[in-house]
């Protein structure tokens, strides 16, 4: 049975136009403030919050390594990630909040990146696919997506991979339940939906200690 996206709290209503509009106005007035503090002498920036264009350099902390980038303050994470860092694990789809193939953790937590601002990632840990393993060294997550057939396509299995990390972080021994709400917010067009669940908890099981 496919998972209700409605349910979960990344999940937002809002269009791209409109979330770029008034998200961007947000954080000019929070973290591109202190941004602007740091960049202080810039012309085209002023602290006073009111800030819409121009860009500003940022730090933004992925994968545990420091990346300096200079963005909008429009600028998504998920264009700060693909277009600037070239971290292409994060797949872009919807761009609306609506399927979860962006999905990644920041402080441990899922979050789309199509719908948050780079400039409100700065001083989180953001963790990305590439962050989970590679391909020498893949997760226990990772391994039993590939285990347990959890793709397809492929396009939704990254966002799945943090969903399911995130997941059993916080649930060291998940229910069928928990694992489907810990996705409520990832799409899979191809229907993996019972592989994806399956492999959640082979993996919570081996992370026990199972053989
Ligand atoms: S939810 Fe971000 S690309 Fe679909
Ligand atoms: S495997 Fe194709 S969208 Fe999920």
């Amino acid at each position: 049975m496919t998972p209700d996206p409605a349910s979960d709290p990344r999940r937002r209503t809002l269009s791209r136009r409109t979330f770029l509009a008034g998200a961007g106005g947000v954080a000019a007035g929070g973290a591109l403030g202190a941004q602007l503090q740091a960049t202080e002498g810039a012309p085209a920036h002023r602290a006073s919050g009111a800030v819409l264009s121009g860009t500003v350099e940022i730090t933004l902390s992925v994968n545990a390594r420091a990346h300096t980038l200079e963005v909008e303050p429009r600028t998504t994470l998920l264009s700060a990630l693909r277009d600037r860092l070239e971290l292409t694990g994060t797949k872009s789809v919807c761009e609306r909040g609506s399927c979860g193939a962006c999905t990644v953790l920041l402080d441990g937590e899922p979050a789309n990146a199509c719908l948050t601002l780079a400039l409100s990632a700065v001083g989180r840990e953001v963790t990305t696919v590439e962050g989970l393993g590679d391909s020498e060294t893949l997760s226990v997550v990772q391994e039993e997506l590939c285990a347990q057939d959890g793709l397809m396509c492929g396009f939704c299995t990254p966002g799945f991979a943090l969903s399911l990390t995130a997941t059993l972080a916080r649930e060291a021994d998940p229910s069928l339940d928990q694992i489907r709400e810990g996705c409520a917010g990832n799409l899979c067009r191809c229907g993996t939906y019972p592989h994806v669940f399956q492999a959640g908890l082979e993996a919570a099981r081996r992370m026990r200690g199972g053989r």
